[in-house]
């Protein structure tokens, strides 16, 4: 069947067939908040490379919370910024730790939020790298080592999900025997599973506190951008391991893989749209080139279309709030 027999348009001639025939909806519950919290501060501070994105304090981080979560959004990812950095990142499995506080609080305050830890070293060393350093390399077996002592502890302060994003060989499945072993059987393991060495983190390397020390040079273990069937093994070996959920990131220039790990793997598939995805949108925004809430709705719409059962982005609660104010209008 051909023109003039069929005539597609037919579909989209009002808003509410258009509005009928909607396969995708977008909703604040697709999104999970991003939020930085910072041990040395009293109050927040914008970050200058992510306009409307703080770092917060643990004086404020429960109201923060409370907010995001009347706004309908049902998850945050939280990444702290500690006073403290060595080699061995040791801040980081600190039970009085800031994210271990953080989580403490936010459990207690707003138990209807979902805390999602991130679990990595590279906030927490003070050379920028994921793991201890021994003779100048990354000692592996003492990252996992190192990666199990944090996720306890954040199993400890009563973290929903545990959330490695280091790309170490193997840290799904030392993760998830250490949580075993401790009687925290029950606790899902988001995993990095597809992190690229992305040039999109550029802000979030701000926002994280690092400076210069953050090294870009993250190619041996994050995966390079020319590569798809690997994405399939870490994937595979992820689920292997004993992972819940898996996660792509960066999220727009990796649709194909979402949509791939979608029909190939169990599991469901998260996004993280990243700092710098964020901040080109604002600099286009700023600049006067695009509509800035469609451009990020167009993203955030595609991710879902593309297979992404959740959305980490850092739009989520400014997308929450127009969401809420269109249906006050309607
Ligand atoms: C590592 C981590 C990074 C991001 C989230 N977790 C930085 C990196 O891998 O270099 C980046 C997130 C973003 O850019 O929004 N713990």
């Amino acid at each position: 069947m051909a023109y003039p027999v069929e005539r597609l348009q037919r579909n989209r001639q009002s808003p509410q067939i258009r509005e009928f025939m909607k396969e995708i909806r977008l909703s604040p519950e697709d999104l999970i908040m991003p939020l930085f919290i910072h041990e040395g501060r009293s109050e927040s501070v914008e970050i200058p490379s992510m306009p409307g994105c703080y770092q917060h304090s643990l004086a404020n981080i429960v109201e923060e919370a409370t907010h995001i979560a009347q706004l309908g959004i049902p998850a945050v990812i939280l990444f702290g910024i500690p006073t403290h950095k060595d080699n061995e990142g040791s801040s980081a499995s600190d039970q009085e730790g800031v994210i271990q506080q953080a989580i403490q609080m936010i459990k207690e305050q707003v138990p209807e939020l979902l805390v999602i830890a991130d679990c990595c070293c590279c906030e927490y060393t003070d050379h920028g790298h994921c793991g201890p350093l021994k003779d100048g390399e990354l000692d592996h077996d003492a990252t996992l080592a190192r990666y199990q002592d944090i996720a306890l502890s954040y199993a400890k302060a009563g973290a929903d999900i545990i959330a490695p994003s280091g790309m170490m060989d193997g840290m799904v499945q030392a993760i998830r025997g250490k949580l075993d072993q401790d009687e925290f059987t029950h606790l899902p393991i988001l995993s990095y599973s597809v992190k690229y060495a992305s040039a999109f983190y550029g802000p979030f390397r701000q926002a994280g506190g690092a400076g210069d020390v953050f090294t870009s040079d993250r190619a041996h273990h994050q995966m390079a951008i020319t590569q798809s069937q690997e994405a399939f093994r870490e994937a595979q070996l992820d689920e292997d391991e004993g992972a819940d959920m898996l996660m792509v990131k960066p999220a727009m220039s990796y649709l194909d893989i979402i949509h791939q790990l979608k029909a190939q793997q169990r599991r469901p598939i998260l996004a993280y749209h990243v700092s710098g995805e964020y901040a080109m949108i604002k600099a286009a925004a700023a600049a006067g080139i695009v509509s800035e809430a469609d451009a990020f709705e167009e993203q955030l719409i595609a991710l879902k279309r593309a297979g992404a059962h959740k959305i980490i982005t850092y739009y989520a609660k400014e997308y929450a709030q127009s969401y809420g104010s269109k249906k006050e209008q309607t």
